[in-house]
This record gives C-alpha cells, structure tokens and sequence, in this order.
C-alpha cells in the first residue's frame, strides 16, 4: 500500500464492520485514493465500485478491485515480474527529473522504474496484467523513496529506505471483482445505479493530491510533463482543469452537498478530519438530507510530518507542531433503525482512542 495522506488506515476497521453490520452487499467508495477501504468492503464480500479523478487511484483500483484474484493467471503475474524484475537500469526521464534534478529516490533505482515502466509500455498496454504490474511498479517505488509521504518536497538527507533496491512485488489480489472508475464524483455518482451503502472520504484542505502524488500521475501517464519547480511538479498542476472544488473551502459544502444528494444508497458513510473547514455541526446539514445521522469520533495521530516538525529547507526547526493527535469524525446517515444497528459497537468507542478500536 503507497504513504497516502489522508488515507484510512486506522478506520478501516470500523468501516468494514458498519459495512457487514449494515447488510450491505453492493458498495460505493467515493474519493477511494489508494483503495484500502474498497478492499475492506469487497473482502467482506461486497461487490465495489470506486471513483477518484487520480489516475494512478484508477490503476491501484483496477488491481485490487476490478481484478479477480480467484481467476487471475498467477504463473503469468510472477513470470512477468520476474522478467521486470530482472531488467538493468535506463536511465531516462523519471531518473533525471525525479532522481538527478530532485532527489526523491536514488539514481539507480530510478534508472530501473525507466526501464521497466517503459517494457510495460511497449509489451503490457493492452495487457490484462498491465494495471496489475504498474500498482507493483509504483508500490516498489514508493517503498524506496526519499519523503515524509507527499511529493512536495524530498528529505534533506536520503532516507535509509532509498538505499535500498527497488523490488517488484506480487500484488496481494482479492477474490470477486468490482469496478474502478475515474472522474469527478459530483458527476459519476448521478449515473450509476444505486448501492446499499456509499462512503465518502473527501479532500480536507486546500493541499491537492494531484501535486502532492506528481510522481505517481507521471508515473501512471508516462507522459513525460514539463516539470517545474524544486520538487518537479507536473507543469498541469498549476490548470484549472487538476483542481478540485473539494480542495476549495467556500465551494465544499456545496460541492459535498451535491455528491450526497447524487448518490443513491440506503447508507451514506462520511469521514472528516475535525482539523478541516467544516464543523461537525456542518457535516451534519449536509447528510441531514439523508435521514437520520449518528457521528462517531476517534482520535487517530496525524501524519509523519506533523510528528516530526516544521524545518527549513537547511533542515533547521523553524516552527512548533501544535498538536500530534487529532480527531476522525465519522457519519452515517441513513433510516435510524439502520444506521443505530450498523454503528451500536462503535457508540461507546466514540471519542476514545483509535488504537482501541476492535478489528473483526
Ligand atoms: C482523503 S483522500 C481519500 C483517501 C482514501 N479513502 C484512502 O483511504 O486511501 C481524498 C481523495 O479524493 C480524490 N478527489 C479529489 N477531488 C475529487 C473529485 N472531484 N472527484 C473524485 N475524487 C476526488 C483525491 O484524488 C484523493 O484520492
């Protein structure tokens, strides 16, 4: 699994056991970023569909959720990493971009993504295991690189992870299939026909996660992008047309109010960072026309680089991290009966720690 900011680790549990609580057997995962929850859902025998605009977001979900890992030719998958796994560095673009003129991963290693994206290119495209041998790509890379978890910026000094050789792994595929969309969920959620339970898990600041993932849209496109700036982001990122009205503060109520409403589900899930633009109180009058609402509350610690402070770009402690832990709002909305039955484990845990929160 790629370091995603905002992504779901902690909660997972929690939202799989609403899933299975709920009844639920066909499930939505909005804004579903690296997948994790949409595997949650379709290892508890959902079938899933996913939306996010990322791209490298489609192809994590073509792996893990579109590709059935009951039928899916495992002696191809492992002939086919072997052979990657075996080809000798290249250097092209994504070395001198990413790993000469930023330092996000170590040179050699990044001669070796050269090498192999560009075989998938050539040999894999229209290939079933195309999207299969990518998410392995990108998963090795990330495991490799040189960042508190965002590409907006390198470490001063290598973390020791980049020291490391970059190793293509076997995707750890789940049985059943789903479906993996890409696009802007105001739009998708209006056309698909309706589940038992939508999850949503918007963006909660002005910070976009097409710059912060650069390297992964570049990596996934293999479009070769002017870059620009110290961290050689995609010369897109500064388009209308990569930004998002859920990154923009006075547009994401709105924004959130029109998805909720699209959607057509029994159950609405909707976590949020009590840090971002909306308040509890707020959320709430988004779901309210969904029916009843019950919040649940967890404290989780944030990301790496609040744990380890602010720094200047010499590495010295410049500013004072205000706080290390923050709370997860959760909302479910929904008929009340529904709703109370999915979430009775999870009422006392409310506003207690995350590390307590029971895993089925
Ligand atoms: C908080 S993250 C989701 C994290 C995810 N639940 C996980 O556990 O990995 C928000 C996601 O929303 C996506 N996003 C931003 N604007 C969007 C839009 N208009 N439509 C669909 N997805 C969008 C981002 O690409 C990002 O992956």
């Amino acid at each position: 699994m790629i370091k995603y900011i905002g992504s779901k680790r902690r909660l997972v549990p929690v939202l799989g056991e609403i899933l299975e609580r709920s009844g639920a057997r066909t499930a939505l995962d909005v804004f579903t970023g690296t997948t994790r929850v949409a595997q949650e859902f379709k290892r508890r025998g959902a079938h899933v569909t996913t939306i996010d605009t990322a791209t490298y977001s489609e192809i994590l979900a073509r792996c893990y959720i579109e590709a059935d890992g009951d039928t899916v030719h495992s002696e191809d998958l492992t002939a086919a990493l072997a052979e990657l796994n075996a080809l000798p560095g290249e250097a092209g673009y994504f070395t001198e971009t990413f790993c000469e003129k930023a330092r996000f991963f170590q040179p050699r290693n990044g001669a070796r993504v050269d090498a192999i994206r560009n075989v998938l290119e050539r040999d894999y495209r229209d290939s079933w295991l195309f999207p299969l041998l990518l998410t392995s790509l990108m998963e090795a890379a990330d495991r490799v690189d040189s960042t508190t978890g965002v590409q907006m910026a390198y470490l001063k000094q290598w973390a020791p992870r980049a020291n490391k050789p970059l190793e293509l792994r076997l995707p750890e595929l789940l049985p059943g299939t789903g479906r993996a969309l890409r696009g802007d969920a105001r739009q998708l959620v209006k056309s698909l026909e309706p589940v038992d339970l939508a999850y949503l898990d918007p963006p909660y600041n002005q910070h976009r996660y097409f710059t912060n993932y650069h390297i992964w849209e570049t990596l996934v496109r293999w479009d070769a992008p002017e870059p620009y700036g110290i961290a050689q982001k995609r010369s897109d990122a500064r388009s209308p047309e990569t930004s998002s009205p859920f990154n923009r503060k006075r547009e994401l109520a709105a924004a959130l109010g029109e998805v909720v409403h699209d959607v057509k589900a029994r159950l609405v899930m909707l976590s949020y960072n009590n840090e971002a633009w909306l308040s509890a109180d707020e959320l709430r009058a988004v779901l309210k026309p969904r029916g009843f609402v019950q919040t649940l509350a967890f404290d989780s610690k944030r990301y790496v680089g609040a744990q380890i402070g602010v720094h200047d770009p010499s590495g010295k402690k410049v500013g004072q991290v205000s706080h290390l832990r923050n709370l997860e709002l959760l909302l479910v909305a929904g008929e009340r009966e529904q709703v109370e039955h999915a979430c009775r484990p999870f009422e006392a845990l409310a506003s207690t720690s995350m590390d307590a929160a029971p895993s089925s």
